[in-house]
């Protein structure tokens, strides 16, 4: 069979299309690029706001032409749109074939077999734990490898779909992160990424209490992995700010391929948007954590994710946030407009910013972070730093890129020996106000 899988949403989603793609190769299927050359269609989805949940839908509707042509043509919505909504999605949209929600990922090629069989249409949502055994161990192998470390999230921020469209956290073993974590350095990988929803609240068991100060088996598992050889660079995301304790910022600090760059949700700059949000931090204790991380690891950059229009959120809310961006001087930040998330607990709440102010309060914040940026990257001119090569740059083939520990993009010219997943030393010749370009110098 020939596949075309589309993913939407965050790298959870997309670590699953990777997975389920590595899975139906494995059984022998072709995963293609073009919607046209497929027999199969399946669209792997996000709900984490309206707009993400309308695009999908939008394109899945759009399938509807194509499938008119050729009646064969499987159709499903897997993930989280598709487990938030189940049957409703197969009546809204007719020619869909089935509907796999984020419990029954691991089970595509049996759905997919049942369709074509049988000419079933179908629902299938049951939560099931083997998703977490289901989908490990399946990738398509480069220089950059992925683990979900932990699946679905127990936090509950009040604005946030994710904990039941993923159901409860769940973590998998030391020993079975390990194991995949040889055979993708095996298989090539040299920068590995843990994923996870609460990345750091990793083999706790799904407490939300912060940890004791000596305990962290996230911080174990870390220091297992930079002992791995082959291995040269670590990446993880979300982690959640309450979980930096003593034994995690040891590690951070001291292991050697642990980049240097954490991804530090902060949502809002007030106490008060924060206590709505369910969030467990306020203000102070969130820079004071920020501070205690600098303090441990010097080069350390930090990015964030932040929404604007909260339910009641005032001008002074607002400034407070953009104080707090400011101050922490974010390298990079994902700036979200509140979408209310039916069967979220704020939903109940009236959606009382309007529109216009949101978008005005977004750009305001976009506009902080590209003065920043200007200004972190002019700074930089003239300093030599290593990069791990990732490939040709996709916009000018003749130049390629790589990144810095500190997850800063460098374009520089190749010389012979170019190879990605290597570590070079890049000096930076030139910068804009978006972009670093360097020379190789070694
Ligand atoms: N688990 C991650 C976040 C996953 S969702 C964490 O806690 O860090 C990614 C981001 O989407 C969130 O950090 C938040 O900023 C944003 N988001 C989640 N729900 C939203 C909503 N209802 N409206 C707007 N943005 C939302
Ligand atoms: Fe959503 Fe909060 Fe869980 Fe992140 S930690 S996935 S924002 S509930
Ligand atoms: Fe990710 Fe969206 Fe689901 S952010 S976990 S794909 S709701």
């Amino acid at each position: 069979m020939k596949v075309y899988i589309k993913t939407y949403g965050c790298q959870m989603n997309e670590r699953d299309s990777d997975a389920m793609a590595a899975l139906l190769r494995e059984k022998g299927h072709e995963i293609v690029s073009a919607e046209e050359e497929a027999d199969a269609l399946i669209f792997n989805t996000c709900s984490v706001r309206e707009a993400a949940e309308r695009k999908a839908k939008g394109k899945i509707g759009y399938m509807k032409k194509l499938k008119a042509r050729k009646p064969e043509l499987i159709i499903g919505v897997a993930g989280c749109m598709a487990q938030r909504l189940g049957d409703a999605l197969l009546e809204e949209l007719p020619h869909l074939d089935f509907v796999l929600g984020t419990g029954q990922l691991h089970t595509l090629l049996e759905q997919l077999e049942k369709v074509r069989a049988k000419h079933l249409r179908f629902a299938e949502t049951e939560p099931s734990p083997d998703v977490l055994t289901g989908m490990s161990g399946h990738y398509s192998g480069t220089w950059h490898g992925e683990i979900a470390i932990t699946r679905g999230c127990n936090r509950f921020c009040s604005y946030c779909i994710v904990p039941y469209v993923r159901g409860r956290e769940i973590s998998r073993s030391q020993e079975d992160v390990l194991a995949e974590a040889r055979r993708l350095v095996d298989s090539g990988a040299r920068e590995l990424l843990l994923l996870g929803q609460n990345v750091a609240a990793y083999g706790l068991g799904g407490d939300i209490r912060p940890p004791a100060d000596d305990h962290s088996p996230f911080a174990d598992l870390l220091d297992e992995l930079d002992r791995l050889p082959g291995l040269l660079r670590i990446r993880y995301t979300s982690p959640y700010v309450s979980y930096f304790n003593r034994r995690l910022i040891r590690t951070l600090a001291q292991a050697e391929k642990v980049c240097h760059n954490i991804h530090l949700p902060l949502q809002s700059g007030s106490d008060r948007i924060l206590a709505a949000m369910n969030r467990q931090y306020t203000r102070d204790s969130y820079l004071a954590k920020a501070a205690e991380l600098r303090a441990a690891i010097p080069d350390l950059t930090f990015s964030t994710d932040v929404i604007v229009g909260f339910p009641g959120e005032t001008d002074e809310d607002f400034r407070l946030t953009r104080e707090v961006m400011n101050e922490m001087d974010y390298a990079q930040s994902f700036i979200f407009k509140y979408s209310p998330r039916p069967g979220a607990k704020s939903a109940q709440m009236a959606d009382s910013v309007p529109e216009e102010v949101k978008e005005e309060r977004n750009q305001i914040l976009l506009a902080d972070l590209a003065a920043r940026v200007r200004k972190r990257l002019a700074a930089m001119n003239g300093e030599t730093v290593e990069v791990l090569v990732e490939g040709i740059s996709p916009r000018t083939p003749a130049r390629w890129t790589g990144r810095t520990g500190t997850n800063l993009m460098i374009h520089f010219e190749p010389d012979a020996a170019v190879r990605p997943g290597t570590l070079r030393k890049v000096k930076i010749t030139q910068t804009n106000p978006v972009s670093l370009f360097g020379k190789l110098v070694d």
